[in-house]
Order: C-alpha cells, then sequence, then structure tokens
C-alpha cells in the first residue's frame, strides 16, 4: 500500500464513538424542563425571554417580545447531515408545528431548503409537502428525510471502507478527474485524486438509489472542508490568508468519519419515524405551489433573505462533484427568491411595490444603486406571490408562520419582516403575532455588514 496514505478505520470508529456518547451525556445533561425557561437582560439592557432547548407548547407569547432561543438539537437525527445556510434550529419548527397543528394534519414548507421543518413533521406525525427550486436542497431534503435499509447500509459500508484503505494514487487518471470550472484552483491534487476515487468507488456499487444518494451527500458534505474555498463562509472564495492546511488523506479520512456520523444520524432517524409522509413536491416553486386550494392546515417556513445568501454559488463545488451543476449557475439562479441575478432592461426604471415603508427604503437605495433597488423590489414582489399562493393553499384558520431577518443593503437597513408583514394585511391574512428571535450562533459566516442578527417570527391566519 502506498506509504502516504495512512488512513486507520479503527482510529476514526474510535473517535466518531467518542463524540457519539459526548453528546449523548451532554444532551441528556442540559435542561430540566421546568427551569428552562427564564427572563434576562442581554448586554444593551433589554429584557428578553431565555428557552433552553424544548421550547414549552403553552410558552406565553406577547406581540412584539424577544427570545433568545438555545438550540441544542442541531445535530439530533438527520438535522445534523450536511451543512445549510440559515437552516432552522430544530426545536423552532418542532414548537411551531405543535402550536399550530394535530397529529395527522397536512404542513406545506414553500422554502424547504434542507428540510428541517419535514424531519419534524415526520417525528411528530405531522404529513408535509416541501417545495424547493434548488436541486442540491431537494436532493439533500430527500438524503435526510429517507430511512435506509439497515443490511445494506452495513455491508456496502463495509465494502466501501475497505476500498479506501487500499486507495493509491496510481489508480486514478487523468481521463476519470471530473472537469468544471477553476478546478485545479479550487483542489489541491492529492485531493482531487481522492476525491475522484471515492466518486468512482460510490458508482462502482451495485446499491439501491437510495444509499447512492446517501453516499453522494456522504461525499458532498466533505467537499468544502477538503477544497481550498474558506468552509466558513457563504461565498465560495479561496482566502490566501487563511492558510488553510490540507494533508494527503484528508479527504479520505473526512468521507469515512462523515458515512459513520452519517449512518448513525440516519439510524436514529429511522428509530423515531411515525407513519407519517412526506413528499418533495417536484415541480412547484414557491411562487407556484401546485396543490389545490384550502389543502393546507399550516405553513411554517424561513425564506431566503433578501441580497444575502446565493445558494447556488455557496453550493457551487458540491453541485458539480454531485454533476447538478457543470458550467455556468445563472440559469439556476434565476429562479431563487432573492437572487442578484437581474438584467439591466429591469433595473433602469424605479419599480415599487405599494407598502409604504418599504418602498420609501426603495427609493433610498435607487438614488445610489438602481440595481440594488430593483433587487429589493423583486425580492418582496416574489414574496408577495408566495404568500398569496400559501394564502390560497391554506384552509380557513390555518396559519402560515414566516421566519425572517433584517439586513443592511447600502447602508439602509431593510427590515424584510415589517414590509412582509404590510403585504400580508394587504393580501387578506390576519397578522395574529409576531416576536423576535435572537440569533447567537451563525453555522455559515457571513460577511460582517451583512449579519443578520434578529430573526422575526411572524404568525398570519388566513
Ligand atoms: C433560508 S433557506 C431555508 C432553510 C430551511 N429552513 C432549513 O432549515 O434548511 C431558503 C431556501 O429557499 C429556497 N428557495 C429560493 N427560491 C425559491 C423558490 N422560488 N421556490 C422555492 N424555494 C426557493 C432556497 O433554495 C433555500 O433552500
Amino acid at each position: 500500500m502506498d506509504s502516504h496514505y495512512p488512513i486507520s478505520i479503527p482510529k476514526i470508529r474510535e473517535k466518531v464513538a467518542k463524540k457519539r456518547n459526548q453528546y449523548a451525556n451532554k444532551t441528556l445533561s442540559v435542561f430540566d424542563e421546568n427551569l428552562n425557561v427564564k427572563e434576562i437582560t442581554n448586554e444593551f439592557s433589554e429584557t428578553l425571554v431565555r428557552v433552553d432547548g424544548e421550547i414549552p407548547v403553552d410558552l406565553p407569547v406577547e406581540k412584539g417580545q424577544r427570545f433568545l432561543f438555545i438550540s441544542y438539537d442541531q445535530s439530533r437525527f438527520s438535522h445534523g447531515i450536511h451543512k445549510y445556510p440559515a437552516k432552522f434550529f430544530p426545536e423552532l419548527p418542532r414548537w411551531l408545528i405543535k402550536k399550530y397543528s394535530k397529529e395527522g394534519d397536512f404542513i406545506l414548507e414553500p422554502f424547504m431548503g434542507s428540510a428541517t421543518t419535514n424531519i419534524e413533521c415526520l417525528l411528530h406525525n405531522r404529513h408535509s409537502v416541501g417545495v424547493d427550486v434548488d436541486p442540491f436542497a431537494k436532493l439533500l431534503a430527500k438524503v435526510k428525510t429517507t430511512p435506509l435499509d439497515k443490511t445494506e447500509l452495513e455491508v456496502n459500508n463495509a465494502i466501501l471502507l475497505e476500498k479506501i484503505t487500499h486507495f493509491q494514487p496510481s489508480l486514478i487518471t487523468e481521463e476519470d478527474l471530473p472537469l468544471f470550472p477553476y478546478r485545479d484552483n479550487w483542489f489541491q491534487k492529492d485531493i482531487l485524486l481522492e476525491l475522484t476515487y471515492i466518486k468512482k468507488q460510490i458508482y462502482a456499487l451495485t446499491i439501491s438509489q437510495n444509499l447512492k444518494d446517501f453516499y453522494r451527500i456522504c461525499l458532498s458534505s466533505i467537499i468544502r472542508a477538503v477544497s481550498n474555498a474558506d468552509d466558513n463562509c457563504t461565498r465560495t472564495v479561496v482566502r490566501k490568508k487563511l492558510n488553510k492546511k490540507i494533508e494527503p488523506a484528508f479527504a479520505l479520512t473526512k468521507f469515512v468519519e462523515n458515512l459513520l456520523v452519517f449512518s448513525n444520524r440516519i439510524e436514529d432517524l429511522a428509530a423515531c419515524l411515525t407513519s407519517a409522509k412526506f413528499i418533495i413536491s417536484p415541480n412547484s416553486d414557491a411562487r407556484h405551489i401546485q396543490y389545490n386550494d384550502n389543502t393546507f392546515d399550516l405553513a411554517v417556513t424561513s425564506p431566503p433573505y433578501c441580497n444575502a445568501v446565493d445558494y447556488p454559488r455557496t453550493h457551487q463545488l458540491e453541485l458539480y462533484w454531485l454533476d447538478l451543476a457543470n458550467g455556468s449557475l445563472a440559469d439556476l439562479k434565476k429562479h431563487h427568491v432573492g437572487t442578484e441575478t437581474v438584467s439591466s432592461v429591469d433595473y433602469k426604471n424605479l419599480h415599487l411595490i405599494g407598502e409604504e415603508l418599504a418602498d420609501t427604503i426603495i427609493k433610498r437605495i435607487y438614488e445610489m444603486d438602481n440595481r440594488r433597488a430593483y433587487i429589493c423590489y423583486k425580492y418582496l414582489a416574489d414574496m408577495k406571490k408566495n404568500m398569496q399562493e400559501v394564502h390560497r393553499t391554506l384552509k380557513k384558520g390555518g396559519r402560515y408562520v414566516i421566519v425572517v431577518g433584517n439586513n443592511t443593503i447600502r447602508g439602509e437597513i431593510f427590515e424584510s419582516w415589517q414590509y412582509l408583514m404590510n403585504i400580508a394585511e394587504q393580501i387578506g391574512y390576519e397578522i395574529e403575532t409576531y416576536f423576535g428571535s435572537e440569533i447567537i450562533k451563525h453555522f455559515i459566516k457571513v460577511p460582517r455588514e451583512e449579519r443578520i442578527d434578529v430573526d422575526w417570527v411572524i404568525v398570519l391566519k388566513k
């Protein structure tokens, strides 16, 4: 065996088992259910209600109140499979689902992302539909919600691990390497060979499509970490200053580690599933939901922020390795709410949405930057279409809960939640309540000036 590649499966197994034990002990000891709600004062002398862990279903909520929710479940079940920008912490959708629906109800998640809401629906016996325009989100959502055949998983994990211990660079030829833009900028040669080898071994297995997709997500989950790109930023960029240390065998080791961790997580999910069904709507868009009027009992979502995360660009390396894109991302970007991909014909003139607060800000931004002003207008116009569609597909009395943050655009604070609430009233929703959820930990960093510090939860009633 090539001496460059000392990879010890037993050592990795030991590390994974140790982490799993530590996590189990931590979650057991974190809170006493009767003491997990208390009033606190933050560094700006503001009063907040701090909730540690599980949010009590009957937690009193006053309009405009601010909460600090501390999450312990971000890695529990399949929630911890793969990073995803602006992912929900599971306690929030879990609480909303329990508060606003009952077992057997039908729930819509129109901006599904990595399916946090839908996983909680599966665990709490609610049927659900997920809508997303992003092919990567759809694949990830499918994998995170699909239990695997235990025997098939164990047999093929053993085969893959065996293959990985026998890796040699000479087993990969130039023709095997994938082709995509700036490949050799993004990946060091050693890593490129390792990733190609892993992918080749996955595709050589005779297995079910579900298991193959699971392995593809295991591979995708290590791409950013082993690339030259900063793996803590929503932008896919190489930062020279970062001085990222990537050693040979790094991709192989990380893959084995994630394979073992994710296998455990999928088994944990399978052990707690109810009989609820989950469907990823194949051709819906949050602005065109392919369901009949009065279908859903509840909708819960966190839509994209205006002009904050460019999802196709964030996942560009993963999209290439998963064969979900091979060159320009422009086509994928076009369908995204909040996109920066707009045409100059559109942004020459000022466009207003017909909501006073938003239009004042859009006019101010237009004076500095007509393109950004159009991006803001387009975001609100798309969100209006989405809120109309959800209104149409909700049953009478059903709620639409939207979790959204503010951001700063050209120095102006763009208060999406305020504008969305006012637009919702124009559409015919009743504003039942709204409250703030402080954000203390970002899973993925965004540049400082674009930090989103409070998410607002708005509860709309049809
Ligand atoms: C903030 S993320 C949702 C994260 C999700 N709550 C989770 O826990 O993973 C917003 C999602 O909206 C999706 N999206 C953007 N435009 C969309 C559209 N037109 N229709 C449906 N989904 C869209 C993005 O692909 C992204 O996955």
